[in-house]
C-alpha cells in the first residue's frame, strides 16, 4: 500500500479542513499564491504538481492559463481538489511509482512535500518526479529545514547524484535570498 508521513499522520487536516487554513489566511489578506507567482514567473507551458493536495497550486497555475496535472495519493486531499476543480486532471498515485508518460517543463513540490514523503523514499520520488521532465526542465520543491525531513545537504547531494544540476535557491517564493534559516524553495536543472 502506498503511503507517506502525511498519511500516516491520523490528526493532520485533509481535504476542505485543510483548506481552511488557507482560507483563513485569504481572509486575512495575505496572497496565499507565492508558489504559483514563482512558477508562473517562469513562463512554463506545462507544470506537474506532484504531492498537490487539494490542488491550492495547480488551480491558480491553471487558471492562469498553464498546462498541469496534480499528483497525490491521499484520497481526501484529492477529492477536496476534483471537488473544487473538476475538469482538472488530478491523478491518484504515490510520486515514488508513477507513470503519466508525458513530461513536463516544470516540475513543482509545494507545502512541504519532500517532508511528507517517507523517509527514505526521497531518492525514488525525486528520481520518478524527474523522469517526468523534459530536458533542461526544472524541479521546484519548497520544504522546511527544521521539521524532521530531509536536509538540505543531503538534498543536494541527491540532486547531484540523479543528475540534476542547481538553479537557484531562496528563502521564500518571493525569491528572496536565501541565507541559511528555516526555509528553503530550491531549483535544479535536469540536463
Ligand atoms: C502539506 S500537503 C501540501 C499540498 C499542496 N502541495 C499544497 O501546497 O497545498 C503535502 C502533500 O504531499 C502528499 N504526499 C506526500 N508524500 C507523497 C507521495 N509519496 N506520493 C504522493 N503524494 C504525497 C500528501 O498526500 C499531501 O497531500
Amino acid at each position: 500500500m502506498s503511503e507517506s508521513k502525511w498519511s500516516q499522520q491520523r490528526n493532520v487536516p485533509r481535504g476542505f479542513t485543510y483548506d481552511e487554513r488557507w482560507q483563513d489566511l485569504v481572509d486575512s489578506g495575505q496572497n496565499i499564491h507565492g508558489e504559483a507567482d514563482f512558477i508562473s514567473g517562469l513562463k512554463p507551458s506545462s507544470v506537474l504538481d506532484a504531492g498537490c493536495g487539494t490542488g491550492r497550486v495547480a488551480i491558480e497555475l491553471i487558471r492562469r492559463g498553464i498546462d498541469c496535472v496534480g499528483v497525490d495519493l491521499d484520497r481526501e486531499m484529492l477529492a477536496a481538489a476534483s471537488q473544487k476543480a473538476p475538469t482538472i486532471d488530478w491523478v491518484e498515485a504515490d510520486l515514488k511509482d508513477f507513470n503519466l508518460e508525458r513530461t513536463f517543463d516544470i516540475a513543482v513540490l509545494a507545502g512541504n512535500v519532500m517532508i511528507f514523503v517517507l523517509a527514505g523514499s526521497e531518492g525514488l520520488v525525486i528520481n520518478q518526479v524527474a523522469q517526468h521532465l523534459c530536458a533542461g526542465g526544472l524541479l521546484v520543491a519548497g520544504f522546511s529545514l527544521d521539521a524532521g525531513g530531509i536536509a538540505l545537504g543531503d538534498y543536494d547531494a541527491l540532486m547531484n547524484r540523479l543528475g540534476l544540476s542547481p538553479a537557484g535557491r531562496w528563502s521564500t517564493w518571493q525569491r528572496d535570498p536565501f541565507v541559511g534559516g528555516s526555509y528553503a524553495v530550491s531549483a535544479h536543472r535536469k540536463t
